[in-house]
């Protein structure tokens, strides 16, 4: 990570996203970045391989569960641990993005508004878990949960009943 190389790598990425930012940032104009997506992977894809796998590790980190020795915590007892939820909780975030490009995005109007949700909901776990708060990132999971549930409920009700009973904490 401290290499040279990926130091440098960094800074002109840096400076690139600086640098396409600037046109909305400024009115005086400037390169204005053209992006193009390949959304070859549909949304089935996206929850299946992506996203669901992420929350999954987000959930089976958080709470605690009765087991034949009494009261188990799952939160993460390391750094190691914590970090891994932490990158957990960036892929839920970042799949927000995923289903909002052109070519996912099923509608310019609660999709928008859910995938924003799991933005919010992987930032809010993210944070919670660099600050080692197990109530707040249970909290962030929670939210999490109930955005997976309202978008699924407008948009295909059909699995939401294959679903809860899978992640019913
Ligand atoms: C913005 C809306 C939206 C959000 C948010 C969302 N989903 Fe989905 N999800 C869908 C849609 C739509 C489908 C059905 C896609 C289809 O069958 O074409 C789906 C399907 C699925 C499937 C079934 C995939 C399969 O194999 O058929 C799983 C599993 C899933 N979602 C998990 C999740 C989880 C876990 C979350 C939250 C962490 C979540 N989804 C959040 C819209 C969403």
């Amino acid at each position: 990570m401290n290499s040279p190389i990926f130091r440098m790598l960094l800074l002109t990425t840096l400076s690139g996203l600086i640098l396409s930012c600037s046109p909305q940032d400024s009115e005086s104009g400037g390169t204005v970045v053209e992006s193009t997506f390949n959304t070859t992977l549909g949304i089935v894809e996206i929850m299946s391989m992506v996203l669901e796998p992420a929350a999954d590790s987000l959930w089976d980190n958080a709470g605690w569960i009765e087991s034949a020795a009494g009261y188990e915590e799952l939160y993460p007892t390391t750094d190691e641990g914590w970090d891994y939820v932490i990158a957990q909780a960036a892929v839920v975030a970042e799949s927000g993005n995923l289903l909002a490009l052109p070519g996912r995005a099923l509608d310019n109007d609660a999709w928008m508004v859910y995938s924003q949700g799991m933005i919010d909901a992987g930032l809010m776990a993210m944070d919670a878990a660099k600050r080692r708060h197990e109530e707040d990132f249970f909290q962030a999971g929670a939210q999490l949960y109930s955005v997976c549930r309202a978008c699924h409920q407008s948009y295909n009700p059909d699995i939401l009943s294959r679903f809860v009973e899978d992640d019913a904490q």
